[in-house]
């Protein structure tokens, strides 16, 4: 990897990701993101060269228990934990909420209640409303219909002594508008409730924060921020205190991650998050660590935000419903959805197949959220999602595919 490269040519970071040589224009970042070379290259090392069991004494097995440590330091670092809590990492964000709430399955009570946003991805949400059958009452925090925007104040009367949890995302994975997490971290802990934060639409666009906003649970998915399929939660020390996690009896509840992380991890996609982090050193111009990923990001927003705003104005000029806030300024990422007037989702998605453009319709397993909206789920929105990588270019090509249709 280049270190002499110093200011952020759109051309260079392209470079560092093999699979965007060809003319294929990728916008269906949300979906999951494209890997760089360094996070490539390090899966094959780790298969090539220690692809064996952790834990024990030989030199192959010492480095594969490194690489492991290495990568829980890299989503620690990536969101800030530092001193206040530790992350565990899963096979993906739905496994590892799954097995949060069978862990507070065991210690809620019949009337406790459990707050969650409709604007979720069903995987904060489903695995609350489940427990239902330990008499737990899920409370829905609605989206607002005309703004079509989650409202902090909305939060405040749904709260009291009985809420144990509030469960929203940081941003919709179709809505593309960021929640403030502090706000409502704060708005919870007042009556005595935790956090559970979905932050797998934010994590590719902004540093996450977990110290800085005092939330109790913060996941997302390393394969939408240019890591392989894992994911990462969040949990300070108190909030993992309370609770017992699924792994064997032998090993002490307080043994965190471990006691978190059943079974053996994909440890060879260890290796790619842990070499993660020289791509945001590249990318921050050479700085590693904690600077290394707000820098990283703050190059990445200045990439983004122009491709971002071109798409929106042109929507705005069409016969489209926009789904979200509607505009491409602060507080909002790069995940676009709408709806034509006319033209079903499903078309237009097909017509843009056909030119080589990679964008894609439906509920996004944001369901609800498509129903609260009124919006079908079987068609759903069409979603635009795009990342730092993405180019002016390329919303020019997808422009000119939906000017022919729409
Ligand atoms: C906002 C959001 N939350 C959660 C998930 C689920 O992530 P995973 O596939 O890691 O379970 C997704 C996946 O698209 C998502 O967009």
């Amino acid at each position: 990897m280049p270190s002499t490269f110093t200011s952020l040519d759109p051309a260079a970071v392209r470079a560092q990701f093999p699979t965007l040589s060809d003319d294929f224009a990728f916008l269906e970042n949300a979906g999951g993101s494209q890997v760089p070379e360094v996070v490539v290259e390090a899966i094959r090392g780790y298969l090539l060269d220690c692809c064996v069991q952790i834990g024990a004494s030989y030199p192959h097995s010492v480095k594969a228990t490194q690489t492991v440590a290495e990568a829980h330091r890299f989503v620690e670092t990536f969101m800030n934990a530092g001193e206040a809590g530790k992350a565990v990492l899963g096979p993906s964000t739905t496994q590892l909420l799954m097995m949060l709430a069978h862990a507070y399955g065991e210690i809620l009570v019949p009337g406790d209640e459990v707050v969650i946003a409709e604007s979720n991805h069903e995987s904060n949400a489903g695995p609350w409303e489940r427990l239902r059958r330990f008499g737990v009452v899920p409370v829905i925090w609605p989206v607002d219909r005309e703004s079509q925007s989650l409202r902090p104040e909305t939060l405040i009367p749904l709260l009291n002594e009985r809420t144990k949890l509030v469960c929203f995302p940081h941003v919709s994975n179709l809505l593309g508008e960021v929640i403030d997490v502090a706000e409502v971290t704060r708005a919870a802990h007042a009556v005595g409730a935790k956090v559970v934060v979905d932050g797998v639409a934010y994590a590719p666009h902004a540093p996450i924060d977990v110290q800085a906003w005092e939330v109790d649970w913060y996941v997302y998915s390393t394969y939408k921020v240019f890591g392989p399929h894992m994911a990462a939660l969040y949990g300070t020390h108190d909030a993992f205190e309370g609770l017992t996690g699924p792994n064997h009896f032998f090993i002490d509840r307080d043994n965190v991650p471990l006691k978190w992380e059943p079974g053996s991890l994909a440890h060879e996609s260890c290796a790619g998050i842990a070499a993660l982090g020289r791509y945001f050193e590249f990318l921050s111009g050479g700085h590693s660590g904690r600077r290394g990923v707000v820098e990283a990001f703050e190059a990445m927003e200045r990439l983004e935000r122009p491709v971002h705003r071109r798409l929106v104005e042109y929507l705005r000029t069409k016969p489209v419903r926009l789904v979200g806030p509607g505009h491409a300024d602060e507080g909002t990422i790069g995940t676009v959805s709408f709806v034509h007037e006319r033209i079903p989702s499903p078309e237009i998605v097909a017509h843009t197949d056909r030119r080589g453009i990679g964008i894609r319709h439906g509920h996004m397993y944001a369901y609800r959220l498509c129903e609260a909206l009124g919006i079908d789920p079987a068609t759903g929105v069409v979603r635009v999602s795009l990342v730092h990588y993405n180019t002016l270019e390329e919303i020019d090509r997808l422009i000119e595919a939906l000017e022919d249709l729409l």
